[in-house]
C-alpha cells in the first residue's frame, strides 16, 4: 500500500512516501527556521503562508524521489490537529483535494499518534515489534504526554492519558530557557550540544511535586528557577554580549555557542538539561511500572535530545526511539499511522475539519 503522508501542523512543510506502513521511499521537509528566526519564534501567520508556497512542490519532489506518479498513490494521509489552524488547513485542503481528483482514500491524522509510529515504523521495518501494552512518551515544542498503548483486533491502536504537563511542554521549556541565557530560536538542540560541556550538579535546580495525578508534570517552575538564577549571578551583560555576538549567523555551530558561553553557563545548562530528563524518567518509569507495560516508546522533537536518549536506557523495560529525522516534525510518521487504520478499512469524510485542540485520548 503506497500512502503519500503530508504534515503542516506548525513550521514545517513536508510530505513523504511509505509502503505499507514501514518503508520510506521518500521524506521531505521544509523547514521554515529562516523566516521564524528573526521572531525568536513561530509566528503563525507566516508560517501559513510559507505552507501555501511549499505545499505543491514538497509533495512533487516527495513523488519524484519515490520514483512514483501520483496514480500509483493507494491513499492520502494528513495531520487534521492538533496545531495551528491556519497551518493544518494547508494540508488538509490540499490532501483532500489531492486525494477527490485521483479517487483515492483520504484520512486524517492526529499529530501525536504520528509520532508515535515514527518508532513503531522504524521496529517494523527492522523486523521487530514494540511490546505491547507500551508506555509512549511524547515530549515535543506543543506536547509532553504520557500514554498506555494497546493494541485490539477489534479496536486497533488504542490510547489511553496516564499523565502530561500542567503547563510548559519540555521543548517548549527548553526554548524558552534558551531565549531566557541569550540563544536563538529553537534554542532546543543548542542547549542539548551544549550540556555535555558543563556540570550536570552544577547549579541545584527543583524537580515539581504534583498534588493529585503523579505523572502529570510541570516544567514553568524550572523555567522560573533559571531566571532566578540570572538574576541573582547578574548575567544580564554576559546574555545581551551573546545575544549580538550570535546575531544574524542562522544557523549556529556548537564552537560558536561554546565560545559565546562561559563555564558557569554551561554548567547552568546541564543542570537544567538534567533536570528536564529526570523529571521526564521519573514518571516514565513509574507509569511503566504501574501499568506493568512492557515497553516504552520515545517519540517527539525533544526525544532527539541526546541527554534524554541516553538515560531512557536505564529503565527497566526496552526503550524505543527513531532516527532523529524522524523524531522532530516530518510525514512519514503521519503515513506509518495512517496504514494500520486504512488496512481497517477506515477513512474519512472530505469534510473532516481542522482542529487545533485534538486529543488523542
Ligand atoms: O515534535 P517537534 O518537531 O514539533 C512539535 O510538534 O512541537 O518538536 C520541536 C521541539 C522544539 O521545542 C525543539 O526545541 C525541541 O523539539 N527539540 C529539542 C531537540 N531537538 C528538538 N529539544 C532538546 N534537545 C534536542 N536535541
Ligand atoms: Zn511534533
Amino acid at each position: 500500500m503506497n500512502i503519500l503522508g503530508i504534515e503542516t501542523s506548525c513550521d514545517e512543510t513536508a510530505a513523504a512516501v511509505v509502503v505499507d506502513g514501514e518503508r520510506e521511499l521518500s521524506n521531505v521537509v521544509a523547514s521554515q527556521f529562516d523566516v521564524h528566526v528573526h521572531y525568536g519564534g513561530v509566528v503563525p501567520e507566516l508560517a501559513s503562508r510559507q505552507h501555501l508556497e511549499a505545499i505543491t512542490p514538497v509533495v512533487r519532489e516527495a513523488l519524484e524521489r519515490a520514483g512514483m506518479q501520483y496514480a500509483d498513490l493507494d491513499a492520502v494521509a494528513v495531520t487534521y490537529g492538533p496545531g495551528l489552524v491556519g497551518c493544518l488547513l494547508v494540508g488538509l485542503t490540499y490532501a483532500k483535494g489531492l486525494a477527490l481528483a485521483l479517487g483515492k482514500p483520504f484520512i486524517g491524522i492526529n499529530h501525536l499518534e504520528g509520532h508515535i509510529h515514527a518508532v513503531v515504523m522504524e521496529q517494523r521495518r527492522a523486523g521487530g515489534n514494540a511490546e505491547l501494552p507500551a508506555i509512549a512518551a511524547v515530549v515535543s515544542g506543543g506536547h509532553t504526554h504520557l500514554f498506555l498503548i494497546e493494541e485490539t483486533v477489534k479496536q486497533g491502536y488504542a490510547y489511553k492519558l496516564l499523565g502530561k504537563t500542567r503547563d510548559d511542554a519540555a521543548g517548549e521549556a527548553f526554548d524558552k530557557v534558551a531565549k531566557l541565557l541569550g540563544y536563538p530560536y529553537p534554542g532546543g538542540p543548542l542547549l542539548d550540544q551544549l550540556a555535555p560541556f558543563g556540570n550536570p550538579h552544577g547549579v541545584p535546580l527543583p524537580g515539581s511535586r504534583m498534588k493529585g495525578n503523579q505523572l502529570d508534570m510541570s516544567f514553568s517552575g524550572l523555567k522560573t528557577a533559571v531566571l532566578r538564577h540570572v538574576q541573582a549571578n547578574d548575567m544580564a551583560d554576559e546574555i545581551a554580549e551573546r545575544q549580538k555576538a550570535l546575531k544574524g549567523i542562522g544557523r549556529i555551530s556548537v564552537d560558536q555557542a561554546r565560545q559565546a558561553t562561559p563555564q558557569a553557563t554551561l554548567d547552568l545548562i546541564a543542570s537544567f538539561q538534567s533536570r528536564i530528563v529526570e523529571e521526564l524518567l521519573l514518571r516514565a518509569a513509574a507509569a511503566a511500572e504501574e501499568t506493568g507495560a512492557r515497553s516504552l516508546i520515545l517519540c517527539g522533537g525533544v526525544a532527539a535530545n541526546s541527554g534524554l536518549r541516553a538515560r531512557f536506557q536505564s529503565l527497566a523495560v526496552p526503550v524505543y526511539t527513531s532516527a532523529l529525522s524522524l523524531s522532530t516534525d516530518n510525514a512519514a510518521m503521519i503515513a506509518a499511522a495512517a496504514y494500520p487504520r486504512l488496512l481497517r478499512g477506515e477513512s474519512s469524510p472530505l469534510d473532516l475539519r481542522a482542529q487545533p485542540n485534538l486529543k488523542l485520548a
